[in-house]
């Protein structure tokens, strides 16, 4: 606008000056002025009109960037927006489930609590029945202790009158008639002890004092063990020395010695007045009485010998031990052994020298070297002597 104003005074003021002067030529160069003006206003307005365009374009251009600028801006707060919608929402799920998980706690609490209250009262009741189990328990020992009194009371009882049945004990097979097995007997001023009784043999009533029948045993023994006896009282034993005698001391006892061979021959020897002395002589064979029988008499030279084991030598050979000679123990005289029936078991029947005398042999019967399968020494007392 500045640029139209400007021409337009520079107009008027030519206009003033020429009027002044007043000539054709003047006019004509005036008039060649005026289009040289004109020709300039043209390419003046041209430059503005350009300019302008320009400054359009320009101002456009601006502007579309301003509003680029703007729309990337608000969109770039529009997403930012959102995101933090977003974020604005999880946080309040997030809240809420907060809110959800702390009431669920609280109720959790409270019923906890509730519980516990409830619990009180459990354990109060708990505490009740406890008291009672121990009164209970209380009640119990105390009856058990009365209990335990009577039981002692009993047993006592039960003792005496044992006391007093073993008192009717018997001193011998005797009584248990035909009977086969293993029976208490009891002897004055003794403990009541088992003995076999075996009525198979020989008739009833007899007390077995020793038997050999297959080797399960060793009867090479000192002298201790056949003071005492040995073995196994419903398979191969030795009674013992002390119960021989105290039990034929009693009275006067048969002693029946039932033999087999491997052949399964069978043969006795039988005697009527078989007697063991005390310790203090040797156990001492002190009598046999009478021999009757099918095996022969081998035991006769053992009367009134004294009893020998390895460890202690009582026989009348002065040179050695018979008991170590012969592998066993015996009432041994010079050891011209006859018989030996605590000698060492052979399963099978031997004939060999080197064995003579060691093995079970009865002499009157098989020789020194022939081994026998089975021997049992039984005794009982003569009937007429009980
Ligand atoms: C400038 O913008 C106006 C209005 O939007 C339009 O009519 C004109 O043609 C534009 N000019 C240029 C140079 O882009
Ligand atoms: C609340 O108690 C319920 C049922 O006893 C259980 O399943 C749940 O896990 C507990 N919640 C919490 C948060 O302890
Ligand atoms: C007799 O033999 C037994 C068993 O082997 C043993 O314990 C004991 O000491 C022996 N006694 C003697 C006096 O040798
Ligand atoms: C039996 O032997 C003893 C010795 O042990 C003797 O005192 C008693 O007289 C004998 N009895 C008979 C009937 O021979
Ligand atoms: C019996 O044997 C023992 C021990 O070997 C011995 O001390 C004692 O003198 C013997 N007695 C007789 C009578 O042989």
């Amino acid at each position: 606008m500045s640029t139209y104003s400007s021409i337009f005074k520079y107009y008027i003021w030519l206009c003033i000056v020429l009027g002044g002067r007043g000539a054709i030529a003047e006019r004509n160069e005036v008039k060649v002025r005026i289009d040289q003006l004109e020709e300039l206003i043209q390419t003046n307005n041209e430059g503005l009109l350009q300019l302008e365009s320009n400054w359009n374009s320009v101002r456009n251009r601006s502007t579309a960037q301003i509003e680029a600028h703007c729309d990337s801006y608000i969109s770039e707060q529009k997403s930012w927006l959102s995101a933090c919608e977003a974020k604005a929402k999880a946080a309040s799920v997030r809240l809420k489930e907060s809110e959800d998980r702390s009431g669920i706690l609280l109720q959790n609490l409270t019923s906890c609590r509730i519980n516990l209250a409830g619990g009180g009262q459990d354990q109060s009741e708990l505490q009740l029945r406890l008291q009672e189990r121990d009164r209970e328990i209380l009640e119990l020992r105390a009856q058990n202790e009365e209990n335990l009194l009577n039981l002692r009371a009993a047993q006592l009882k039960l003792k005496a009158y044992d006391a007093e049945l073993e008192e009717y004990l018997p001193q011998s097979c005797l009584p248990f008639g035909s009977a086969t097995g293993l029976y208490r007997i009891k002897l004055p001023g003794q403990d009541p002890f088992y003995v076999p009784c075996d009525a198979r043999f020989a008739g009833s009533g007899w007390l077995v004092i020793q038997r050999r029948m297959d080797g399960s045993v060793d009867f090479y023994r000192n002298w201790t063990e056949y003071r005492a006896g040995f073995g196994s009282l419903s398979g191969e034993f030795f009674l013992g020395l002390e119960k021989l005698h105290r039990l034929t001391a009693l009275r006067r006892f048969e002693l029946f010695v039932y033999l087999e061979d491997f052949e399964g021959e069978v043969r006795y020897a039988h005697y009527d007045n078989f007697s063991v002395g005390s310790e203090e002589s040797f156990y001492q064979l002190q009598s046999l009485g009478e021999y009757e029988g099918t095996a022969g008499n081998s035991m006769a030279l053992n009367v009134l010998q004294r009893f020998s084991t390895a460890d202690k030598d009582n026989d009348t050979w002065q040179e050695g031990s018979c008991a170590r000679r012969y592998h066993s123990a015996w009432w041994y005289a010079s050891c011209s052994a006859f018989c030996n029936p605590n000698g060492k078991y052979f399963k099978r029947r031997q004939l060999s020298t080197s064995t003579r005398g060691k093995g079970i042999i009865w002499h009157q019967w098989h020789g020194f070297e022939e081994t026998l399968k089975f021997v049992q020494l039984m005794i009982r007392p003569i009937s007429a002597s009980v």
